[in-house]
């Protein structure tokens, strides 16, 4: 691979922006915003409950109504597969005076969403989701009204519950405090701060005083997507003779995991950083071949580098000697269950990987073989098992075949487009 690409901004950034921005006052324009389905179920969302939302190519613009003036949305909201959406959607709808019921696609109907339900009704709000077995899930029904601050030590280290609780701490009088069990992304806080909020960070407790008027900051540019970088970067890493440079990236500390290990697994990786200060830090990654060694990722790590961890799982099995990934539990609730689909698919190509069951956590044990072969293997209908795996088809020997990728355009829509120019023949 060689070239020079910039990708489109960052999902989690862009959910936050779109939020944000309805609720404030003023019109704030996001630029560089992402074309894929998970983007366009927020929007499709904020539409819905009444906000002016245009589209000028990649600019969204979006006319803020305030805090809780938005409105009832005829029916009930359906936020496709979006996960982000449903869970930092119910904190904003929180404060709003009427009912919605929020509808999902198949695969995020049935992710857990008790762990946003149970802090929310704990801060006063009306919520409830269908029973499944000891969970709550999708479809969930919502009665916005007084909200009560709270003070929440989460059991799960999520970005999106920290996020849900912050949200609805707009609508409280007085401190929401959230203690956070590992650091997860930060873009929310970042976020909040930008449009005025007020709030603060004391290692791993977030404060925000509410209620919050919230004031648009005009214009944001958001950064490209790190985790749609992760596939590029894994691919350069593992193709020999590759050069890459992927430009106005986002570099947010509490992103870019992958990238300590990548490091520690010897790859050579060139970072510039272009902006330091300001809402997002971001910059530039240049990244050439090299040979990788095995590495232990540790349970602290993993928030930082949640997405990645199916890139760096192709990474690891083409590495030289053993790699153990700690407290990877969490993989089991995404999109679909990556431990599953990555360790079933991976083995199809000769990967030896393991996995240790404890009480309350697993662990990943790859023993790197030093390359992978060619096999038939499914993406399950999940964006990043399905990238995962063409970079894993690249990197392997002889031809791999990939079931059903559509689901790409959930997160990255053009991966091919932007991959193929980047291929030497
Ligand atoms: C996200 C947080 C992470 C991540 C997801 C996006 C976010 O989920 O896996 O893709 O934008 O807040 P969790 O909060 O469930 O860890």
């Amino acid at each position: 691979m060689k070239g020079t690409v910039s990708l489109r901004g960052d999902k989690s950034i862009a959910h936050r922006a779109v939020m944000l921005a309805s609720v404030a006052e003023g019109t704030t324009r996001l630029r560089n915003f992402p074309p894929h389905e998970d983007a366009a179920a927020t929007l499709h969302a904020f539409r819905s409950l009444g906000v002016t939302i245009t589209r000028r190519k990649d600019t969204v613009i979006i006319k803020g109504r305030g805090l809780s003036r938005l409105h009832a949305p005829r029916g009930p909201l359906f936020v496709n597969e979006s996960g982000t959406t449903l869970r930092l959607l119910l904190g904003i709808l929180a404060g709003q005076p009427f009912k919605v019921s929020l509808h999902a696609a198949a695969s995020l109907s049935r992710r857990p969403m008790l762990r946003v339900i149970q802090p929310l009704r704990a801060m006063g709000v009306n919520l409830s989701g269908r029973r499944c077995g000891k969970e709550e899930c999708a479809p969930i029904t919502i009665e916005g009204g007084p909200v009560r601050a709270l003070r929440y030590r989460m059991p799960v280290a999520s970005a999106q519950v920290k996020s849900a609780v912050l949200f609805a701490g707009l609508y409280a009088r007085g401190t929401t405090r959230v203690i956070e069990p590992a650091a997860t992304r930060d873009h929310t806080e970042r976020m909040l701060g930008l449009f005025g909020a007020g709030i603060s960070r004391q290692g791993r407790t977030i404060d925000l005083r509410g209620p919050c008027r919230l004031t648009s900051p005009g214009t944001i540019t958001i950064p490209g997507d790190i985790s749609s970088a992760a596939f590029l970067i894994v691919a350069a890493i593992l193709l020999p003779g590759s050069r890459i440079q992927i430009k106005t990236v986002s570099l947010n500390p509490s992103r870019i995991g992958i990238l300590a290990v990548l490091a520690r697994m010897g790859a050579r990786a060139a970072i510039t950083v272009r902006q330091k200060g300001g809402a997002e830090p971001w910059g530039d990654i240049t990244v050439q071949a090299g040979a990788l060694h095995g590495v232990t990722i540790q349970k602290k790590e993993i928030p930082s580098l949640i997405d990645e961890l199916p890139a760096l799982m192709v990474a690891a099995c083409c590495a030289s000697g053993i790699s153990t990934l700690k407290g990877v539990e969490e993989l089991r609730v995404k999109e679909t269950d990556r431990i599953r689909s990555m360790t079933e698919n991976l083995a199809k190509m000769g990967g030896r990987l393991a996995v240790v069951r404890r009480k309350r956590s697993e662990d990943i044990v790859i023993r790197g073989a030093g390359g992978l072969r060619g096999a038939a293997v499914s993406s399950f209908g999940d964006h990043r098992t399905a990238m995962a795996m063409i970079v894993a088809g690249m990197a392997a020997s002889g031809r791999t075949s990939i079931d059903d990728i559509g689901c790409i355009s959930k997160s990255f829509p053009d991966f091919l487009k932007v991959l193929k120019p980047l291929m030497v023949k």
